[in-house]
């Protein structure tokens, strides 16, 4: 399938039947799929458990398409490594878990990785702007981190909108995760959005529908 548009889709592996979880990263990486997003959590930074490493392994075993890990856990440094040697080719983080962010950041790129932010509704761009300049990928969060399914959050589309001014300048992509449906890809993609979580509006239909229901009304705008 194109993805000559510009836009990268990334299907959030959380919102899968874990019941035939080598079916679904089959039809996933056929439906033509630009990553997989993979959300792990540690019970602690966000209040759910999420993916662990198997699911990376699985993965990485049964698909060539490349894997964007969401790291929810508290001080992320310490397992960068054992991520980016299981092939995660985006690695976000929060800055809230981190104790040395920019120290985190730059071992994420030194590895050879592409090193993200993850952005909670309630920070703001004020507090992380220093930041920018050495990510790869931002991640907005449209909801709070730790569960799929919440409703999207309308108070985080100035931060949306301001960070898109920037991702030209400093080389970032601006990627939405949260509640991401066809017609939020629709509103976002001419704000200069270019990389979209999909996870509970994207799992209850047909993938490769959608995916290219989605690649089809946003051809012109990029
Ligand atoms: C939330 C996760 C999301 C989530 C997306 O903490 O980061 O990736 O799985 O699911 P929906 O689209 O249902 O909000
Ligand atoms: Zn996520």
């Amino acid at each position: 399938m194109s993805n000559s548009n510009g836009i990268k889709l990334h299907p959030s592996i959380l919102c899968a039947d874990h019941s035939d979880i080598m079916g679904e990263i089959r039809s996933l990486t056929n439906a033509g799929i630009d990553y997989f997003h993979i959300d792990v959590m540690d019970g602690d930074f966000v209040p759910n458990f999420g993916c662990g490493i198997e699911i990376l392994k699985a993965i990485r075993r049964n698909s060539t398409t490349p894997m964007d890990v969401h790291l929810m856990i508290n001080e992320p440094s310490r397992h960068i490594k054992l991520f980016y040697d299981i092939g995660a080719e985006i690695i976000t983080v929060h800055p809230e878990a981190d104790r040395h962010i920019a120290r985190t950041l730059a071992l994420i790129k030194e590895l050879g990785a592409v090193p993200g932010i993850a952005i909670n509704p309630g920070t703001s761009i004020e507090s992380i702007k220093e930041l920018l300049p050495l990510c790869g990928h931002i991640l907005v969060m449209t909801v709070n981190p730790g569960f799929y399914g919440q409703p999207f959050l309308e108070f985080t589309v100035p931060k949306i909108e301001a960070l898109c001014k920037h991702s030209k300048e400093f080389g970032f992509s601006v990627c939405l995760d949260g509640n991401i449906n066809a017609e939020r890809v629709k509103r976002f993609v001419p704000m200069g959005v270019t990389n979209f979580v999909l996870g509970t509006a994207l799992f209850k239909g047909n993938y490769l529908e959608t995916i290219q229901q989605i690649r089809e009304e946003n051809q012109k705008e990029v």
